[in-house]
């Protein structure tokens, strides 16, 4: 306890504890984090309604096709529910890891370094309403909480770890607490925190720009993920009533509209449903739904709230689901935001307000600090709608869907 204190209280001294003002740290100062800061690795136990904790481990700009065709991959979607009809939310990678973390991608068309003002609610938010622990495993941080654009391999100088790989670290609202900045780890944190039985109920994992596909490639990237996987899956700690993601952030090939492979994996994936497949439209939006509908969670009132749920979750909560017509569905491309650079998107000065009463998928109202923090201001966009659209843009604005036929009732008895 006593060391824990005092560790908090040397952290609370350095200046990188903070939301940092510019993107490069010098190598001294990462190198004195390294040796000062601790990572930090709360623990939690709050009970799901199908899973008691969730990891998502994503890779890098993959055709669905050329996944669907490595064996590696169809190895994997064998252990578990492949998700045929899961979608980015647009190019490139960052507004992808954004979104999973938030709920919107702010417009963003690009890998710039932003850092997102903090009236932007998170997941990390959610999961403090019932103290669900949560953190982050990146392979190559140099340390947990840094906040720098890139840190490279230090013999070679390839491509390590990057920034725009990393949902939290981008929002205000996370760097500016030195508690949330430590639960940003790397991998020696992750193979430590298992070892420990330290492990958050939530985490999301990003391999590095070799392991994730980034810089190599499919044959590449799937061998790495079944070994990551394989290492894992007789590890009873690690699978007990846990559910795993392994998708991918956003397609290659833009015109395909950002179809990406998706498994879902783990102890609480029940055997019968291992080797099937989920035809159900999802996007990173309707993971943020699911987890919220698993734990009881309230929305961030953006793309989350009308987002569908994960089968498995929403054959619980009773959650009827939109069947979507692709066929004109643009989640290659979004609709303005502040964070555009004009390329994908259209700028806009404006900071989209999120929704503060509404009716959302998982069913538990928004977010009290949002309800708080835009009282009283409309929405900018709809959404309570399952899929993102603007009509002032007229973005996805032909897109149909209608609710897909309800479940069957439970036999009579
Ligand atoms: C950056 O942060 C340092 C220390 O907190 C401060 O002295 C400096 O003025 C800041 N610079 C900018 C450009 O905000
Ligand atoms: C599918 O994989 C085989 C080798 O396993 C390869 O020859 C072929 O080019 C691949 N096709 C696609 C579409 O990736
Ligand atoms: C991981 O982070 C810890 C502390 O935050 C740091 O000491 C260590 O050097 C990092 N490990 C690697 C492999 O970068
Ligand atoms: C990526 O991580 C692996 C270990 O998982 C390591 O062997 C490799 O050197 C790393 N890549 C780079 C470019 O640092
Ligand atoms: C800092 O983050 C931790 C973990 O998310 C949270 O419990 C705590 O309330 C936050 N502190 C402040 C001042 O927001
Ligand atoms: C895939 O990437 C690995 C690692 O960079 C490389 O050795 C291999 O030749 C690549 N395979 C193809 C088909 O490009
Ligand atoms: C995991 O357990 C299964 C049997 O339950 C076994 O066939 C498999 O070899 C084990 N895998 C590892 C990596 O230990
Ligand atoms: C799984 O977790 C539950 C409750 O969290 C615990 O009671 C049970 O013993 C665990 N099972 C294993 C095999 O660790
Ligand atoms: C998105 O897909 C549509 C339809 O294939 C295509 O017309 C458009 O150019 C694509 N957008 C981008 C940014 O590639
Ligand atoms: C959801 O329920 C339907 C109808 O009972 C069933 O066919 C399907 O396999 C279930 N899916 C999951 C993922 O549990
Ligand atoms: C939102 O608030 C208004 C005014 O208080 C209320 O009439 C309406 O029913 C609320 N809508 C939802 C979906 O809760
Ligand atoms: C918002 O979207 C919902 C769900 O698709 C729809 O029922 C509602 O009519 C939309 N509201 C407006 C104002 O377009």
């Amino acid at each position: 306890m006593k060391a824990t204190v005092a560790s908090l209280l040397a952290m609370a001294s350095l200046s990188y504890a903070q939301t940092a003002n510019t993107s490069e740290p010098t190598l001294a100062e990462i190198e004195k984090a390294a040796a000062t800061v601790e990572p930090y690795s709360p623990t939690s136990d709050v009970k799901g309604l199908v899973f008691d904790k969730f990891y998502q481990v994503w890779l890098e700009n993959i055709d669905y096709d050329v996944a669907a065709n490595d064996t590696n991959m169809q190895w994997l979607a064998e252990q578990g529910i492949l998700l045929t009809n899961y979608y980015g939310t647009t190019h490139p990678s960052e507004p992808n890891y954004c979104a999973s973390a938030s709920g919107d991608n702010f417009g963003m068309d690009n890998d710039d370094f932003h850092q997102i003002p903090s009236n932007v609610s998170t997941i990390a938010d959610l999961f403090d309403t019932k103290g669900i622990a949560w953190g982050e495993y990146q392979e190559g941080l140099p340390y947990a909480g840094f906040q720098g654009y890139n840190y490279s391999n230090q013999e070679t100088y390839a491509n390590d770890y990057v920034r725009k790989h990393n949902p939290l670290i981008l929002f205000d609202s996370v760097t500016s607490n030195s508690t949330r900045l430590r639960m940003i780890k790397n991998f020696t944190s992750l193979y430590n925190d298992l070892d420990n039985e330290k492990l958050p109920q939530y985490a999301f994992i990003t391999p590095n720009m070799t392991n994730d596909a980034h810089d190599t490639n499919i044959t590449f990237g799937a061998k790495w993920e079944r070994g990551f996987i394989s290492d894992l899956l007789n590890n009873t700690y690690f699978m007990n009533n846990t559910l795993v993601l392994l998708t991918f952030d956003e397609d290659d090939t833009y015109a395909k509209g950002n179809r990406v492979f998706s498994i879902l994996l783990g102890g609480a994936v029940p055997d019968s449903l291992k080797g099937t497949t989920d035809d159900t439209f999802y996007t990173h939006y309707s993971i943020i739904a699911s987890l919220s509908a698993n734990w009881g969670l309230p929305s961030l009132g953006r793309w989350d709230c009308g987002a569908n749920i994960l089968e498995i979750v929403a054959n619980e909560t009773g959650y009827v689901n939109y069947d979507v017509d692709t066929t004109n569905l643009h989640l290659n491309e979004t609709y303005p935001g502040p964070l555009s650079d004009s390329i994908y998107s259209e700028y806009s000065s404006v900071w989209p307000v999120p929704l503060t009463n509404a009716t959302c998928s998982a069913g538990n109202g928004i977010l009290d600090i949002v309800k708080e923090t835009y009282k009283g201001r409309e929405a900018t966009f709809n959404y309570t709608h399952p899929f993102p659209y603007d009509t002032a843009s007229n973005y996805n604005v032909d897109v149909t869907f209608t609710p897909l036929p309800p479940l069957p009732l439970p036999p009579l008895t």
